[in-house]
């Protein structure tokens, strides 16, 4: 997690620090529980620093307007705290004894201890619990007038993981950036170069960047910048507007009103009716190999998970392959039962979570087939994979991740189509699942046109304190999904289950003050779900019940129903965690939670 800018210039100028500021708050879904800065300034040659607990708009509040900085080269930095409490003191950038050489970091180093006590041993300073200090106490050995060369050193010492853009008052006309397991990127301005963790921070001002690959270190100056390989310039493939808020209150709200555009996107040109499959034009390269596949593993943390356990049901269902789906996180410690007929297949709205790479690294050491999904282009994830296909969902701030989820689902159904067609899969079948994918944003936009409802509910059911959401089979995820949307935007505590459990254990929690989310399509599991509604009504838990339009029974069993569009039984997630995502939205605004950063938590944990 954490963000990191840097900033270098042909012409030092006063905006410097602002543009600086600007684009790290592009970055702030990353970590914010604290930021600074560092500078060289050119005017008055020498290094100035700032620093602030909270959000960046507190460090903007520390700057003395009545002070013009020339700011170049300029390091600017977000945190989410790992090692250290939130405090000034451990907020970045970090320095040496000396203040000599300037560091920001986004990662974790695993050995900081025992280099820190040997520093310290050799009579370095510290002034942090931070592990990113070590850093800058061991460039300062090793620097004796070379800023490339200390950290070339410095970095043959570190073990874990790093983004780090670093400047030096010593050898103040360049910054040196080096990446090991955390994205990192060169943006090339008009006179200027920026470096970023990703392409939002520096899309105001160029679309040309240079992504650094793991074991890189770049130098940049005003004039050029040196990366020890030869390396093309790439596109930034979304524009500056898909950053914004688009008038919307929250990016969390936009994120979901745009999924009937984002599913389409998905889905364009992937679709072949008559065929009765998807063309993934990501998986040619693998589509003879994917034949012979007999197992699927499905890897992937947070939401992403519930995607993939919505894949799993699908895959199965579609292609008969088996499939499993594991925590990134436990993945590689718990000996999954791989052969060469295995794939992994992770799966990232951001491509860069330590977990999820961690996963795929490891599958790839044992010499299996790695595929991914991800929204990011240009991301480790889809660097590092065999194969893959992108979400296209454009860029998600929200820490909450919504479109990017729901454009999962779509890929994944795409996938398990073609990967049954490749099979037994029938036409009719394979044209009747694609038909209706090409129905389902439109099913998605009807759903949030008659949306006012659902933040009535909201209003009804904002001040309780726990909620059980329950489905079956497909639903089962999107209960988990539901519940995890309602926990990390409004704080509320709120559990997943299978339609099937609460008898051997939850019910013991439900009474009058205890409502239940329960997802009850028509499908082929409606009947048992009602079964699990007469079983908390007869315990006086309130339910509101997630239903397929013109299902008017239900109204006399649930206490309220939101109505989602009818479809066939493998889509029908897709629409479902649609009024959930927005039901969770107006209770975290109703609650007033901090609704597009959730306190403690960051878009992209990229540290394990
Ligand atoms: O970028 P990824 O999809 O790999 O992120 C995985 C999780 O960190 C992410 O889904 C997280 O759970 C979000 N806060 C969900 O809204």
């Amino acid at each position: 997690m954490c963000g990191i800018v840097g900033y270098i210039s042909k012409n030092a100028n006063p905006e410097s620090l602002h543009l600086g500021i600007e684009a790290l708050k592009r970055l702030e879904y990353r970590g914010y529980d604290s930021a600074g800065f560092a500078f060289w300034d050119e005017r008055k040659r020498e290094i100035v620093s700032q620093k602030a607990v909270g959000k960046i708009t507190s460090l903007e509040q520390k700057i003395d307007p009545r002070n013009s900085f020339f700011a170049n080269p300029l390091i600017l930095h977000t945190r989410w705290a790992t090692h250290g409490g939130v405090t000034e003191k451990n907020a970045h950038p970090h320095c040496d004894c000396k203040r000599n050489i300037w560091v920001v970091h986004n990662g974790i180093i695993e050995n900081f201890k025992i280099l820190k006590a040997r520093l310290e041993k050799e009579g370095h300073k510290f002034t942090s619990e931070t592990d990113t200090e070590v850093i800058a106490h061991l460039i300062e050995k090793f620097f004796d007038g070379d800023l490339e060369e200390a950290v070339r050193k410095s970095l043959g010492y570190l073990e874990g993981t790093y983004g780090l853009a670093i400047i030096c008052r010593d050898d103040p006309r360049k910054i040196v950036a080096a990446r090991l397991s955390s994205p990192l990127l060169i943006g090339l301005g008009k006179d200027q170069y920026l470096v970023a963790s990703d392409p939002s921070a520096v899309i105001a001002h160029t679309r040309k960047v240079v992504y650094l690959e793991d074991g890189e270190i770049a130098s940049i100056s005003p004039e050029k910048f040196v990366i020890y390989k030869e390396k093309k310039p790439e596109d930034i493939e979304w524009s500056q507007e898909q950053y914004e808020k688009a008038g919307y209150a929250h990016f969390m709200l936009k994120e979901i009103m745009e999924q009937p555009e984002t599913l389409e996107d998905a889905m364009r040109g992937r679709l072949i009716i008559e065929e009765g499959t998807a063309r993934l034009g990501g998986l040619q390269s693998v589509e003879k190999k994917l034949r012979q596949v007999d197992k699927i593993y499905l890897v992937a943390c947070g939401t992403a998970r519930h995607a993939a356990l919505v894949g799993e049901y699908m895959i199965e269902e579609c292609a008969g392959i088996v499939t499993k789906t594991d925590a990134a996180s436990e993945f590689r410690y718990r000996k999954p039962i791989l052969d060469r007929n295995s794939v992994v297949l992770a799966i990232s709205q951001s491509g860069e979570t330590a977990d999820t790479l961690a996963a795929l690294r490891e599958a790839k050491a044992r010499g299996i087939l790695t595929l991914g999904i991800t929204n990011v282009v240009g991301s480790s994830q889809a660097r590092e994979t065999d194969a893959g296909v992108y979400t296209r969902a454009g860029p998600e701030i929200a820490v909450a991740s919504t479109k990017a989820f729901t454009s999962q689902l779509a890929v994944l159904a795409l996938f398990a189509l073609f990967l049954g067609r490749q099979r037994q899969l029938p036409l009719t079948t394979g044209e009747s699942i694609a038909k209706e994918l090409q129905r389902i944003p439109a099913l998605a936009r009807r759903i949030l046109e008659n949306s006012a409802h659902i933040r009535e509910l909201a209003k009804k059911y904002q001040g309780f304190e726990n909620f059980l959401y329950l489905g079956r089979k497909y639903n089962y995820p999107i209960a988990r999904e539901g519940a995890h949307k309602i926990k990390e935007t409004a704080y509320v505590h709120a559990e997943g289950c299978r339609g099937g459990e609460p008898k051997h254990c939850e019910l013991a929690l439900i009474s009058e003050n205890f409502p239940s989310i329960c997802l009850a399509p028509n499908d082929s599991v409606y009947d048992k779900m009602i079964s699990n509604i007469e079983e908390i009504k007869a315990r006086k838990g309130p339910v509101i019940a997630i239903a397929t339009e013109g299902n008017q029974d239900i109204k006399n069993l649930a206490d309220d129903v939101i109505y989602v569009p009818e479809t066939i039984e493998i889509l029908a997630p897709i629409l479902n965690i649609i009024p959930l995502q927005l039901f969770a939205y107006h209770v975290a605004v109703l609650r007033g939670c901090e609704i597009d950063f959730p306190r403690n938590l960051a878009k992209s944990v990229t540290v394990e």
